[in-house]
């Protein structure tokens, strides 16, 4: 070995401190495991709390031969797991912590390189967060999607199904009885969500962005190839300490520029943007909301998956997966940009087929012809707001209508389905009170279910605006991550019940119809501040006083930027 390993800091020399360090790591590791090879820590968000990603202790184990077969040390490092579907208030508030505690954890130990082991939405962000801030060699293996599960004949996707369902129950078309039956089909396998929501969507942007080793992202979680490619990442993490490739040598501006290439044309979901934002804002790589807009707009929806479309991630696969479809936008990738395997992204495109046109289309016949995420700007957004046109109902991408405003998502379940709620096909819903400060956490709620009695007269879709996110499983003209938000003093704040809003997604305008003059007068509305007190103490008080707007992915201030690897004193 040329260069001596970083984890050689702890283990090399005759000292006391080398003894303390390497006695307490013999538990039958030999002697020779301290001779400067690579030692690998696998960190793991298997969790019985994260359902999706209960699994990763078998992937783990994978991992671990493949270290060990290449001459590594494998070491096993659970790392916070956030289970989307469990935790409370939301996830999102947890994934700054995650990200946190996953870096100092990583920089604290003596380690030379990190397999990354993620799946529901916010693990593989949290854990791309660190090791983008620690910048030690990393590989991602996400954990892969669950296999389809189906109900009366029907295959279901989960999430998406769930509001669909759950919208069917309020409309009087589906029993109670029926739905509740549903719930047993929904979660088919070990695995992530099936549908293009924000878990698979961060697997493919991952692999989009160089961090994997290309063609993992969409293997099925019970799919044996899984653990094939875990062993190889495994191997692969300790070439990585051998040739000091590190993080940011593989994410920068060209990868970033790839990853919204692919999330375009795989349908994926706006969550990506706050994810993407936050990545790129610690490896300190200019990307800004407009980027989305800039690089993604004309990208051709090429996937035909739910939500946005009809099929789900084990179809993906079968069909040909990421890659065959990056394939058909090959012209639209950065060519310079690397992966893990040192060669760029393109390189590994060549071997890729489609197998299935019904799942990946053609560049010439697409699903639609502009799929990016949509920027819109306007007095109501001066940061701006995303949208994502695939996903709408084209008769509403421009629109004007009255507002119907929600301090809170509270007040809107309160009041959603009052008969005597002012609301019709035509109004604005807006939700305010839901961004990173105001809720706190920004939950997936931008998706604001309809009023009963509009979907009762067969009204399935709304325009409807927040400071919220959505779920990456849901659908409709959903108006999303509105900058500054209203707890901040977002003109959000200021909007009244009536107040004409005007939506124009192809003029990428946002804009509250209301005189400016009118505007300044108004006091802004004390209940969209927060729907809470601000908390007195703990991990929400530092979030609260610290979160950026989405606009700026919404990590905590002093976060931004990388801080590397080194520790410099020693306690013993
Ligand atoms: Fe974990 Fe959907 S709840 S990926």
């Amino acid at each position: 070995m040329n260069r001596p390993t970083r984890s050689q800091q702890w283990y090399a020399g005759t000292d006391r401190n080398a003894y303390i360090h390497r006695a307490w790591m013999r538990r039958g590791l030999p002697a020779d495991a301290f001779d400067g090879r690579p030692h690998i820590a696998i960190a793991n968000t298997a969790s019985d709390l994260t359902p999706c990603n209960v699994h990763l202790d078998e992937v783990a184990r994978a991992v671990k031969d493949g270290v060990f077969a290449a001459g590594g040390v494998p070491l096993n490092l659970p790392v916070v797991s956030l289970g989307e579907t469990q935790v409370k208030p939301t996830a999102m508030l947890w994934r700054n912590l995650a990200a946190m505690a996953a870096e100092e954890m990583l920089r604290a130990n003596p380690i030379d390189g990190v397999v990354l082991l993620g799946g529901c939405d916010k693990t593989i962000p949290s854990l791309l967060m660190a090791a983008a801030s620690v910048d030690l060699p990393a590989v991602v293996v996400p954990g892969g999607p669950m296999l389809t599960g189906h109900f009366r004949g029907t295959a279901l996707g989960c999430g998406t199904d769930v509001w669909r369902l759950s919208e069917e129950v309020r409309a009087g078309t589906l029993s109670e009885e029926a739905f509740l039956e549903s719930e047993s089909a929904t979660y088919r396998s070990r695995g992530h969500c099936n549908t293009m929501g924000t878990a698979s969507t961060m697997a493919c942007v991952t692999e989009a962005l160089g961090m994997t080793i290309p063609g993992v992202a969409g293997i099925p979680a019970p799919d044996s190839r899984l653990l094939e490619r875990a062993h190889a990442s495994g191997r692969l993490a300790v070439d990585l300490v051998h040739a000091d490739r590190r993080p940011s040598a593989v994410l920068t501006r060209g990868s970033f520029h790839n990853a919204i290439v692919a999330l375009a044309a795989i349908g994926g979901s706006t969550n990506a943007v706050v994810h993407l934002l936050a990545i790129a804002g610690r490896l300190g790589v200019e990307l800004s909301l407009d980027d989305f807009d800039a690089i993604g707009a004309d990208v051709p929806l090429l996937v035909d998956l739910q939500p946005a479309g009809r099929h789900l991630m084990d179809d993906f696969h079968r069909a040909g997966g990421l890659l065959a479809a990056l394939r058909e936008v090959r012209d639209l990738l950065d060519p310079a940009a690397i992966t893990v395997t040192g060669r760029p992204l393109v390189d590994h495109l060549d071997a890729a087929e489609v197998w299935d046109r019904e799942v990946i289309r053609a560049r010439g016949e697409p699903l639609r012809a502009a799929a990016g995420i949509a920027v819109l700007r306007g007095n109501l957004a001066p940061d701006g707001a995303v949208v994502k046109p695939a996903a709408a109902s084209p008769h509403l991408l421009r629109h004007t209508g009255p507002a119907v405003v929600f301090d809170s998502i509270e007040d809107l379940h309160a009041r959603l389905d009052d008969e005597d709620l002012a609301v019709d096909e035509n109004s604005v819903l807006v939700l305010r009170g839901c961004g990173p400060r105001g809720y706190p956490g920004m939950p997936e709620v931008g998706n604001m279910p309809l009023p009963a009695k509009l979907l009762a007269r067969g009204v399935r879709d709304m325009v409807r605006i927040s400071d919220a996110r959505m779920s990456g499983t849901a659908y409709g003209t959903v108006v999303l991550h509105v900058a500054p938000e209203a707890a901040v003093g977002g003109a959000l704040a200021l909007v009244r019940d009536g107040d004409l809003i005007e939506i124009d997604v192809p003029g990428r305008r946002l804009n509250l119809l209301v005189p400016a003059g009118e505007l300044a007068r108004r006091e802004p509305a004390p209940a969209a501040r927060a729907a809470y007190a601000a908390p007195a103490r703990g991990w929400e008080r530092l979030y609260v006083q610290h979160v950026m707007q989405a606009d700026k992915g919404a990590d905590l201030d002093f976060l931004v930027g990388s801080s590397g690897d080194r520790v410099a004193r020693e306690s013993h």
